[in-house]
């Protein structure tokens, strides 16, 4: 009964918390030190709940109720159970839950982890630093249910024996996704880079005006971040804060960095204005944008990229502002317009209806959206023109069907069309100069479409040559 109340209303999970202490442990009652850092999390947990309480309006239970939470049944019947990763506190695993086999990612406390084991050291207590550590993930679990955003990971639903349990056991269920990898990152094409970095614009957006004022990740790496289905999610909110710093004087605004301070203002009101904001917004710079922002970006975006990165790196702009400095370069991709305008190749090229790519690998380019052969995402055939002309080997080129994120579609380049197969609609554009090369294709003249001018006559269109 205590668990499935939890689970409808975080506040009053953590209010019960905070209303049990002092709690007793079977057992040898923990050292005084580790009794403190108990009470300190628990005393976090319920200054965390009492902004639940005050700032998420009864009102907006009347949005329809939500779906069933999954809970501890579902967990005791996960199969194909495999780690997908671990940190200082906590570890994930991957499974799947009956009936359906969805797959899921359960958190628990890592009970071999660093933050574990260190205090086993210093308190010998193993049940009270198994507690310790799961007010963190309940910490987490609690900010999980009241906020909502494509950026944040989803709670499914957790299973909590109560904190009558000495350890405090709590496993949570999120929806799976797949660590971020900045390695792998950096090798992928300009147009995914970005898509990571505004999808964190839009969380840091949300984090900044959410239901429960401006929240700040006070532990902000790569690591704490997942991709699911093609969107970052943080997954990592035991460091979150929904406090900003209280002040006398602007001197006590100091924001601090490995690198950099930055000075901020004293408010009327005794607190650190923006100071969460920026916070967050200086590591994006630090973690993401200075290394997934500029480089391949379209030369034109250039230098709204740099007056982006200039402008978060010294906190010239707050969130609000980047937000709309990413929706402007957003905006001028998808719209083509910055495309430079200079006489276009695509006179070069003849349009050959009736042709697409059989599977053979053909010259790479990088950063290439597949692995056996050039493709990149264009905003039309002139852009494709002007690319396929810069490459030595390109001969010709087909936009395919599929589309990138922004709706642009891919485009194949190729250097042989002995990999060219008759039938099915896709436009092959092939360069003039390769055409008359006498290069083998399996149809008439007539089904060909010119571009730009008439095919000429005597083209040798030989039969196929596979
Ligand atoms: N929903 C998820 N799907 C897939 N992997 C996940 C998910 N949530 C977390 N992970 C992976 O598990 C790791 C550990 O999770 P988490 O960051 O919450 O633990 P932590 O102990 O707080 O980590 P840290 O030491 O970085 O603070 C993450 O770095 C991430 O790679
Ligand atoms: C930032 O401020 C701290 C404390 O005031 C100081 O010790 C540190 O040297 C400063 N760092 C930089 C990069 O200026
Ligand atoms: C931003 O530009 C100014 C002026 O060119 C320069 O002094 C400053 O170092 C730049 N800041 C960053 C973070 O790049
Ligand atoms: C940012 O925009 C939101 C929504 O328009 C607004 O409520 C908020 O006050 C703005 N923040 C700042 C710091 O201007």
């Amino acid at each position: 009964m205590a668990a499935a109340l939890a689970v409808a209303l975080p506040a009053l999970l953590a209010f019960a918390l905070v209303s049990s202490g002092p709690w007793r442990l079977p057992g040898p009652e923990p050292p005084p030190g580790l009794l403190r850092e108990l009470e300190g999390r628990q005393r976090d947990l319920g200054r965390l709940a009492a902004v639940i309480r005050a700032r998420v309006s009864p009102a907006s239970s009347s949005s329809p109720p939500p779906p069933p939470a999954l809970g501890c049944a579902d967990v005791e019947g996960a199969a194909g159970v495999s780690l997908v990763g671990s940190g200082i506190t906590k570890v994930v695993v991957r499974a799947a839950l009956p009936p359906a086999g969805r797959e899921v990612a359960l958190k628990s406390v890592h009970g071999g982890g660093r933050d574990v084991n260190r205090c086993v050291q210093r308190y010998g207590h193993p049940a009270g630093c198994h507690r310790l550590a799961a007010y963190k993930l309940l910490k987490e679990a609690t900010l999980l249910q009241s906020l909502e955003h494509p950026g944040i990971i989803e709670l499914r639903g957790q299973c909590y024996d109560g904190s009558a349990d000495p350890e405090m056991k709590i496993t949570t269920i999120l929806e799976l996704g797949t660590p971020l990898e900045m390695i792998e990152l950096l090798q992928t094409p300009w147009e995914k880079r970005f898509k990571i970095c505004l999808d964190l614009v839009e969380l840091l957006y949300y984090l900044a005006n959410s239901p429960l004022g401006s929240i700040t990740l006070l532990d902000f790496q790569p690591r704490q971040f997942v991709i699911v289905d093609g969107v970052l999610k943080v997954t990592d909110l035991d460091d979150a804060s929904t406090e900003e710093l209280s002040c006398q004087t602007d001197e006590d605004c100091v924001l601090e960095f490995p690198t950099k301070n930055f000075s901020l203002k004293c408010t009327m009101r005794g607190k650190c204005e923006g100071i969460n904001e920026r916070r967050n917004l200086f590591n994006a710079y630090r973690y993401f944008f200075t290394y997934l922002l500029p480089h391949t970006a379209p030369s034109v975006l250039q230098p709204i990229l740099k007056d982006i990165l200039n402008a978060t790196g010294d906190l010239r702009y707050g969130v609000n502002e980047t937000l709309r400095a990413f929706q402007k370069v957003l905006h001028l991709y998808k719209s083509g317009l910055y495309l430079q305008k200079k006489p276009s190749h695509l006179k070069e090229y003849i349009a050959l209806k009736g042709f697409h790519s059989g599977t053979a690998e053909d010259y790479k380019c990088w950063p290439s959206y597949s692995h056996s052969g050039c493709v990149l995402s264009v905003h039309n055939a002139e852009e494709a023109a002007d690319i396929c002309s810069s490459h030595s080997q390109c001969q010709h080129f087909i936009i395919t069907p599929q589309k990138t994120w922004t709706g642009r579609p891919l485009a194949l380049f190729q250097s042989s069309s002995a990999d060219l197969i008759p039938g099915g609609n896709t436009v092959v554009y092939m360069k003039r100069s390769a055409v008359s090369r006498g290069k083998p294709l399996t149809r008439s003249p007539n089904d060909y479409r010119d571009v730009g001018e008439e095919i000429p006559a005597g083209t040798n269109f030989g039969p196929p040559g596979r």
